[in-house]
């Protein structure tokens, strides 16, 4: 049976795709939540479900000890929030930002909270509604130790992975844009790879199979590249920079003979074209990053 007020008290800022399924998973696990979003009609189906609805972002804040905004960005959380009387009734609250945003936004809004006597933790959702309370969510949160503590049980009610990466606040957002980084450009390879697939009249859905399977090695390739970036050590005994700037010079080849967009290879090629250049070639691929400090 499901405890009262197991995780206690929560005010949610935000019922868009996410804020609501995060609302949904605390409700479910016994949170008392009290909830507030600017158009109030996308609120009203959390009442039936045990939500409190608060009738303005004030009323929201003064309502828990910890209020969650999940918003479009951290302009519209000010916008929620910068009212005298909302602001006034943050002093002695935990203030947890899960709106998607940059570490220096993290870096402002963490001092406008202090400024206003909140205690102020900076978090970043790895997933999507539909994997809110479930094993595969994470959420990354950094900044203020106490909010953490007082703020963790709640967020473990949100996402099956809950990760504090110190009180440097930027951090989760970092972390955040490292991944999406690291997701688009992975997508934007798989719809080229798509591509190649369905002009040799195969089936894309064999290779989206295929691909979940062979993640765990790509995951353990980047982590080797990772490690060499860390040590700052370069040299290979296997790949080369030169070996996979010719396999892109291949792609960007096979993409004009297959009359396929040529955009992602022709980027990808030159780039790694320009570590050749530099003289990495007999280095590893990671030595891409030298490149890479050079465009700032
Ligand atoms: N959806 C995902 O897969 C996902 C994954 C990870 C992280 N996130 C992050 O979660 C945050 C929310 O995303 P979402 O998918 O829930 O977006 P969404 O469905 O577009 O909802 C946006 C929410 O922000 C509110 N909002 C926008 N401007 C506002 C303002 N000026 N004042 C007050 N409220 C305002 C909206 O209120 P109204 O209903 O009144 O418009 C709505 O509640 C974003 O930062 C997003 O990057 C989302």
């Amino acid at each position: 049976m499901k405890e009262t007020n197991a995780l206690g008290d929560v005010s949610i800022l935000g019922l868009g795709s996410m804020g609501i399924a995060l609302a949904r998973a605390l409700l479910q696990r016994g949170a008392r939540v009290t909830a507030w979003n600017r158009t109030r009609a996308k609120a009203e189906p959390l009442a039936a479900e045990g939500a409190a609805l608060a009738s303005s972002p004030a009323h929201a804040v003064q309502a828990s000890a910890v209020v969650v905004v999940c918003v479009t960005d951290y302009p519209s959380t000010y916008g929620a929030l910068e009212a005298p009387e909302a602001a006034a009734a943050l002093a002695g609250k935990v203030l947890v930002q899960l709106s998607t945003g940059s570490p220096r936004e993290a870096r402002d809004a963490e001092a406008w909270a202090r400024k206003r006597g909140a205690d102020y933790l900076d978090g970043a959702i790895l997933a999507i509604p539909s994997q809110i309370g479930r094993p595969e969510s994470t959420i990354l949160a950094s900044g203020s130790e106490t909010a953490f503590r007082k703020s963790k049980p709640l967020l473990e009610g949100m996402a099956g992975t809950v990760t504090y990466l110190g009180e440097k606040v930027g951090a989760a957002s970092a972390v955040d844009l490292a991944f999406l980084s690291h997701v688009f450009s992975g997508l934007v390879g798989f719809y080229h790879g798509a591509r190649i697939i369905e002009a040799e009249g195969l089936r894309v859905a064999d290779l989206g199979a295929m691909f979940a399977d062979v993640a765990p090695a790509v995951g353990a390739m980047i982590k080797q590249d990772a490690d060499s970036i860390q040590a700052g050590t370069y040299e290979s005994s296997e790949a080369t920079l030169e070996l996979c700037a010719r396999a892109l010079d291949l792609l960007l080849r096979q993409a004009r003979e297959a009359g396929i967009d040529p955009t992602l290879p022709a980027f990808a090629s030159a780039l790694f074209r320009k570590g050749v250049d530099a003289g990495y070639g007999n280095e590893g691929p990671s030595a891409l990053i030298k490149v890479l400090r050079q465009g700032a």
